[in-house]
């Protein structure tokens, strides 16, 4: 049987023609980790290391445990940023055991269903350490029409409004703000009171 490769440049090619702000966005969104002078930083849903490389530039130094259900994409974050440590595990099931300072995902979250990511969202905010922040960029439902949506595949992805992750990130207790929302993409960061 053929050996599946999996090519992170090809990869990050394709994500980048879906969506073209990706790198803005990914910069934006370590930005705005950047007043938590974060020492323990957790990224869920690493993929190929981009994420944690934006995150960890903001906060040299800082200890990062990346989370991603797919050992072909954590193989080349591992080789990215050699001093991390990243683990094979689901978004669904319990966290790695905090306290994190800063807690960072980037277009994985839209892959729960409304439910579940209310219920990371608690998890979140249980391993997030007191005044510490979590931030995410993701593709949500857009309030109008969008010229160029970003592609979706049935069933895989799942996005939610901003409104409803703003309300599930208030009923675990955050303080959410949204820090960029634009067509169906959004960055919300909220902080644990
Ligand atoms: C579009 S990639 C984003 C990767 C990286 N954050 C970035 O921005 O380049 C989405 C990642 O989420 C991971 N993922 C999807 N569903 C997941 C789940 N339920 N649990 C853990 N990881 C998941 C995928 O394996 C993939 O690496």
């Amino acid at each position: 049987m053929a050996q599946w490769h999996f090519d992170p440049d090809s990869y990050l090619a394709m994500v980048r023609a879906e969506i073209p702000s990706y790198d803005a966005l990914q910069l934006e969104l370590a930005e705005a980790t950047e007043t938590v002078a974060a020492r323990t930083i957790l990224d869920l849903g690493s993929g190929t290391g981009v994420t944690a490389q934006h995150v960890l530039a903001k906060h040299p130094g800082a200890k990062l445990v990346g989370v991603d259900s797919s050992d072909a994409m954590l193989r080349h974050a591992r080789v990215l940023l050699p001093n991390a440590t990243f683990v094979v595990g689901r978004l669904e099931d319990p966290l790695p055991a905090g306290p994190f300072d800063v807690v960072v995902s980037a277009f994985a979250i839209h892959h729960l269903e409304g439910p579940r990511k209310a219920d990371l969202f608690e998890r979140v905010s249980s391993v997030l350490a007191p005044s510490g922040r979590f931030a995410f960029c993701d593709v949500v439902v857009p309030t109008h029409p969008v010229p160029r949506p970003v592609p979706l595949e049935e069933g895989v992805d799942l996005p939610s409004t901003v409104d409803e992750q703003v309300a599930s990130l208030e009923r675990v207790g955050m303080q959410p703000v949204v820090v960029f929302a634009e067509d169906d993409l959004a960055i919300i960061a909220a902080d644990r009171v």
